[in-house]
């Protein structure tokens, strides 16, 4: 691969366009159909049927234990290093049947990033942060590449500004909401097509809460995001979809304005509503 490919697959080309989502077309990202998930005999995820669309922010609700974050480790294969969890059903990313044995699981990721709970940059500078996958994924860029891309992804997340004169300083350094958008920045920098977000606000103050929320608004237009949250707020605010789980089953998915203005169903009205959870 040379290097101008290297950088279009890391740059997505769509980059430079930034209208608003197209409102009129929906592709799907990730296709579930009666997916089933387990923990050696307990049953974790029921038949699951679920589109998540393309170039939208879809929320996962739901009470702790009900399976949000097991669903997110399927999708990227983490539970793959978990001996006890198995699936069945269909998941699909794109046309890539992602519980294939034959999918190649460093492919796949590739596609895939991935923002924990809590910040976890590497003990390493900001640039290396940033500069370590796209390393390891894309042999051959050069260090220019690399600085190009760097400069990208931090400016892309936010973060460009407060670290510019600073990049070989130690990540550890920064705050937890500037960790955020680092690791934020590090996902998007291997070119990702979805960003797997797990409660990534919740180690978080107000501010910084709100400027990954303005991020989630802002990269949704050329990312398909998932974001996971226990703040009824941040999910009206920042989602088009919301997706109420409760133990393992999915009770109500729908426009993010209808699941909690007019929900369907009462176990969703009084989750929304605070009655529980
Ligand atoms: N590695 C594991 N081994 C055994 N059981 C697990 C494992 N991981 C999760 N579980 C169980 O699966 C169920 C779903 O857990 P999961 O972490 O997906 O819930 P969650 O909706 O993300 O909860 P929270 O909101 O607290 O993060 C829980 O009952 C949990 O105890
Ligand atoms: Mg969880």
């Amino acid at each position: 691969m040379n290097q101008t490919e290297t950088i279009a697959v890391a740059k997505p080309t769509t980059f430079m366009v930034s209208s608003e989502p197209d409102q009129t077309s929906e592709n799907i990202m990730v296709e579930m159909r009666n997916f089933n998930a387990w923990y050696a005999d307990f049953q974790a995820l029921h038949d699951l049927n679920l589109s998540i669309p393309e170039k939208r922010v879809t929320a996962f609700i739901g009470p702790s234990g009900c399976g949000k974050s097991t669903l997110l480790k399927w999708i990227n294969r983490m539970n793959d290093v978990v001996p006890i969890a198995r699936a069945a059903g269909t998941l699909q990313l794109g046309d890539t049947d992602i519980l294939a044995k034959s999918t190649d699981v460093v492919a796949l990721r590739r596609r895939i990033g991935m923002v924990f709970q809590k910040p976890n940059p590497f003990p390493k500078s900001i640039y290396e942060n940033i500069a370590f996958g796209p390393r390891l994924h894309y042999k051959g860029l050069s260090r220019a590449d690399l600085d190009d891309l760097v400069e990208w992804s931090l400016k892309k997340s936010a973060l460009w500004g407060e670290v510019k004169d600073r990049l070989n300083q130690s990540a550890l350094g920064l705050s937890g909401g500037q960790q955020q958008r680092l690791c934020i920045a590090r996902a998007i920098a291997i070119g990702p097509e979805i960003l797997l977000m797990d409660e990534p606000c919740s180690a978080l103050d107000p501010a910084s809460t709100s400027k990954i929320e303005d991020l989630i608004f802002e990269l949704r237009k050329q990312y398909t995001i998932v974001i996971v949250t226990h703040n009824m707020q941040q999910a009206a605010r920042c989602s088009d979809r919301t997706v109420f789980f409760f133990e393992g089953k999915i009770i109500e998915a729908g426009p993010t304005r209808d699941l909690f203005t007019n929900p369907q169903n009462k176990q969703t009205e009084d989750y929304v509503t605070g009655k529980f959870g």
